[in-house]
């Protein structure tokens, strides 16, 4: 049962009403002719246009195309249009036949839109503020994940100097005593010299010889100089390699470089943490010079052989091989650790991912090295089942893009 409207309202009345309405209504026939037009609607859509152009044109201008004909077969069209500086909210409605058909118009506001904009405004100034200081604080996380490796590195290089430094140390102290044995020895051949009889003194000389095993020093001698040699050599290939590695805090600048140097630099600093369990083995191609921050580029290298040695729980190897692919270089890592899940190796270069206990790893090493990759304009792409190990491998353009 419906209420039925006993009347239908003079037009003067609906003429009224639509006046009073806040919103805008116009009628206008399918040639673009217009009918009918309210208060609202005449003064943002009825202007006399400077352009001297027609209603219909207007029209055309204001709704987008393909409204006038979807409300025509469908009946109807809503949509929001920019009208002047607002964007009002449309509704079109279509009656009729083609030679005698109708289209009503509806415009309304946006209910508040200036609070609304002033609103998204505000919002937008905030999220910027957060954006900036996300990025600070990337920054400084980046610095402290930096300094943790740096802090990391320096007890490796510290181990591995003590080494070397330790035996030279204790070589130090047997070249003493020996060099005690043999100035006694050659004040005895001096005394003998003065003597009235030499040859009187060589049992006294013999036996100072027995005695400070002087043919046991002879033997000994050169072997000992020659590892104290090595052990001092050993020192000073680290502190240099440690220098072309600490390059990284200098503002850093392209240059063309042996990207095998700055590997083998990479491998003798983290060596200590490797040496235990790993066997490396290299089998490297022929590469050209390649542009390159190759500071950066290093710890690219750290991070993955660390993550490499770190997946190895007893012992396995690590083989790094190099190549060149027409005008790309790659350098892939490979292991023999546990591989990584399918289901997690999408997630390995996010920001803080890691599987690592607590504690033992921040999750930055990839996602770092992911970002110095594409600084270069390079990849980097993981191939791993499980079981299997994992081989990260990275492509780098040999020459960056202008
Ligand atoms: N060679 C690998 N074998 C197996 N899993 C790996 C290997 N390399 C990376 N992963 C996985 O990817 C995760 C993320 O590595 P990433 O280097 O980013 O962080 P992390 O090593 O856990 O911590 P951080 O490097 O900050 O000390 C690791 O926790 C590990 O699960
Ligand atoms: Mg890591």
């Amino acid at each position: 049962m419906y209420f039925e409207p006993t009347l239908l309202p003079s037009q003067d009345i609906l003429q009224a009403f639509s006046e009073r309405m806040q919103e805008g209504l116009l009628l206008f026939r399918g040639d673009g002719e217009l009918v009918f037009a309210n208060a609202i609607a005449r003064a943002s859509l009825c202007r006399d246009p400077r352009d001297g152009s027609t209603f219909a044109e207007r029209i055309a201008q204001v709704l987008p195309g393909g409204a006038l004909s979807q409300a025509r077969t469908s009946g109807s069209w809503s949509g929001s249009l920019p009208i002047g500086e607002r964007i009002v909210i449309a509704h079109l409605y279509h009656y009729g036949a083609i030679g005698q058909e109708f289209f009503l118009a509806l415009f309304h506001n946006i209910e508040g839109q200036e609070d609304y904009e002033r609103e998204l405004e505000q919002r937008h100034a905030e999220l910027r503020q957060a954006y900036m200081r996300l990025n600070g604080a990337q920054d400084k996380l980046l610095q402290s994940e930096k300094m943790a490796s740096i802090g990391q590195l320096a007890a490796g290089v510290a181990h591995e100097i003590n080494n070397p430094i330790g035996y030279v140390h204790s070589n130090l102290g047997s070249l003493q005593e020996y060099l005690r044995s043999l100035f006694t020895l050659i004040e005895a051949y001096e005394r003998a010299l003065r003597a009235p009889d030499p040859k009187a003194l060589i049992p006294e000389i013999d036996d100072i010889r027995r005695r400070a095993d002087i043919d046991f020093i002879a033997g000994d001698l050169p072997q000992l100089m020659a590892e104290s040699r090595e052990g001092i050599e050993r020192v000073t290939r680290i502190v240099r390699d440690l220098k072309d590695f600490s390059y990284s805090d200098r503002s850093e600048s392209w240059k063309l470089v042996d990207l095998h140097a700055g590997l083998e630099s990479t491998i003798n600093i983290i060596w200590n943490e490797l040496k235990y369990k790993v066997t490396l083995e290299r089998q490297y191609g022929e590469l050209p010079l390649v542009e390159a921050l190759p500071s950066e580029l290093n710890q690219v290298y750290m991070n993955l052989l660390l993550n490499a040695g770190q997946a190895i729980a007893e012992r396995g190897t690590i083989t790094v091989s190099t190549g060149v692919e027409g005008d790309q270089v790659w350098i892939e890592f490979r292991d023999t650790g546990p591989g990584i899940p399918a289901d997690i190796q999408q997630r390995i270069f996010d920001p803080f991912f890691t599987t690592k206990p607590v504690g033992s790893g921040t999750g930055l090493g990839l996602s770092i090295s992911y970002g110095i990759i594409n600084k270069h304009h390079g990849r980097i792409d993981v191939d791993s089942a499980p079981g299997e190990g994992a081989a990260f491998r990275i492509t780098l353009p040999v020459r960056q893009p202008k």
